[in-house]
This record gives structure tokens, sequence and C-alpha cells, in this order.
């Protein structure tokens, strides 16, 4: 049997509407709608339609959103002179910067400009800091959409066997560690789980992937990750979004599909549930912020 298909689209979609009725609440309590600044350097098309997709979800989630356009060698001081001015603007609940940016500015540099109380990516190392030690101001948009797709479909991570293969900062390594992480009431989506966090120095890949009951790809190889690598019957997440002669195309291999339990799509995965969570922690910024 085929593996049943894991459809971000629609579970996003279920998480949106209960925003759009938090958010209404908030509107008619007369607080402020929450806001989020969108920074948008350069012209990489990938980065446009993700920003462009990401202010249509706040619209349709009654949250403002502002997008600031920069030119690509845009000098680093007038960006961090934008992100000051975003901080010190009490309508602004979050701040987005794109990434990636180009390589002569310093991404770090520019990350750590961000308020850390309106840091609605989760990057700023003193949110990175408060998620490792169990006490997450907010949780990383796409290890956040993981663990939502998983816990909305049933599948519990306490005490299985997940191999997340891929350790960027963005995806992979925060994943790893929500995963790992125990759950408690400060920390309601900590993974409980038994983690390996495969990359390119990971001997014997294949043989390691095969251990998972739940396996998340996110290395951003097209195709990588193909049906000999699964253990029947696991769950497996695709991260990948790998633009292949035109066509948007995750890490996992369609083979996959005859071996894994449940797999999630791309298009249609991961990827609209990462935008759903941006608008939770832009909610959740306005209310820490504004109560
Ligand atoms: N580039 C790729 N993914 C992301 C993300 O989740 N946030 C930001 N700001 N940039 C990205």
């Amino acid at each position: 049997m085929p593996a049943i298909r894991l459809d971000g689209k629609l579970l996003a979609q279920t998480i949106r509407l209960e925003i759009v009725a938090r958010v209404a609440v908030r509107v008619a309590d007369g607080k402020h709608a929450p806001g989020l600044a969108a920074i948008l350097v350069g012209d990489n098309p990938a980065s446009h339609v993700y920003v462009r997709n990401k202010r249509k979800a706040c619209e349709e989630a009654g949250i403002r959103s502002w997008l600031f356009p920069l030119a690509a060698n845009v000098p680093q001081r007038d960006l961090l002179n934008l992100i000051a001015e975003l901080n010190a603007n009490p309508e602004v609940h979050g701040i987005l910067v794109q990434l990636p940016l180009p390589p002569h500015l310093d991404e770090k540099a520019v990350l750590d400009a961000v308020d850390p109380t309106i840091d609605v990516d989760c990057f700023h190392p003193e949110n990175v800091g408060l998620l490792a030690a169990g006490y997450p101001r907010f949780y990383p948009c796409t290890p956040h959409g993981c663990l939502q797709m998983l816990r909305r479909t049933g599948v519990e991570t306490a005490g299985k066997e997940v191999v997340v293969v891929g350790r960027s900062n963005i995806v992979g390594k925060p994943l790893a560690m929500m995963l790992a992480l125990k759950r408690t009431d400060k920390n309601p989506m900590g993974g409980d789980a038994t983690v390996t966090l495969a990359h390119s120095q990971t001997k014997n890949l294949a043989e390691v992937c095969r251990r998972a009951e739940i396996l998340i790809a996110a290395v951003g190889v097209p195709g990588l990750i193909t049906a000999e690598m699964v253990r029947p019957g696991a769950v497996v997440l695709d991260v990948g979004m790998n633009s292949v002669d035109g066509k948007l195309v995750g890490d996992v291999h369609p083979g996959v599909a005859a071996v894994a339990c449940s797999l999630s799509p791309v298009p249609g995965g991961v990827g609209p549930m990462t935008i759903a969570m941006l608008l939770e922690n832009t909610l959740r910024a306005a209310e820490l912020l504004d109560g």
C-alpha cells in the first residue's frame, strides 16, 4: 500500500483558521492587530516567492505586514539601521530577515541585531539558548511545523528512534534539539525522542537512516533519500526545497512512497506548515508584548 500523504496544506489551513479567531478576539478587545515586518535583500527569486506567500498568509489571518525590499548591494550599516528602527516601532511584533543574505553582509551580526522579543524566526542566540534550556520563548518555524505535523496526524515521538538528516541552523539542528527535549508545561513541543542527527560526514548514511521510525530529510539534495534507506513502515518528512528544471522537488525520492507508512509531499507538505508557525510566532510575540 502506498504511503499516506501528510497534507501540510490542509493542516496549515486548520492552524491558520485557529489563528484568525485568536487575532479577531484581540482586535475586538481593542488591542493592536499583530504586525510583521519582512526584510528582503536582493533579487533571489525563491526568496521573493517565500516572502510573498508569508505576507499573503498574514493578510488572510488579520496580521498586518510590511515589506522592506533592499538592493542586493545594500550597505550593512543601512540594514542594521532599518532593523533598529523596526525594533523601536511598537506596531511591529515580529521581524523577519529572509535568508540567504548576499555574501557581503554579515548574517550573524544582522540576525543578532533583531530584538529577541520580536525574533519570530527564533534565530537570535538568546532564543536559541532559551529553546536549548527547555524554556522556549518561540519555537523555530520549520522545526515547529514538522512537530505540529506529526502531532496533528497522531504520530507520537516519545521514545521513538528519530533520524534527522541535515544540520542547518534553520532546520536540522533546532529540529533535532526539539525532538530530543523533554516535554514539559514550559516546553509542550518537546519530542522526548531518541534522536540521531546525520550530516555530510555521517558514515553509512543508509544504515543510519534505516534505523529511523521517523525519518526527516532537511539537506537540500534532490532525491537523496531513496527507498533502500527507509525502514518499512517509517514516517518520513521531506523538508527539502530544491529547484530542478524550474520544478520544486524535495530531498526524498518518489520511490520512498512504496516503503514508508506516511510521507509529507513537496510541495504541499512542511512548507505551508512553516508559514503557519510564523503566524503563530507573530501572534505570540504580540501576546507577550501587549498582553
Ligand atoms: N530562508 C529559508 N528558510 C527561512 C526561514 O524559515 N526564515 C527566514 N527568515 N529565511 C529563510
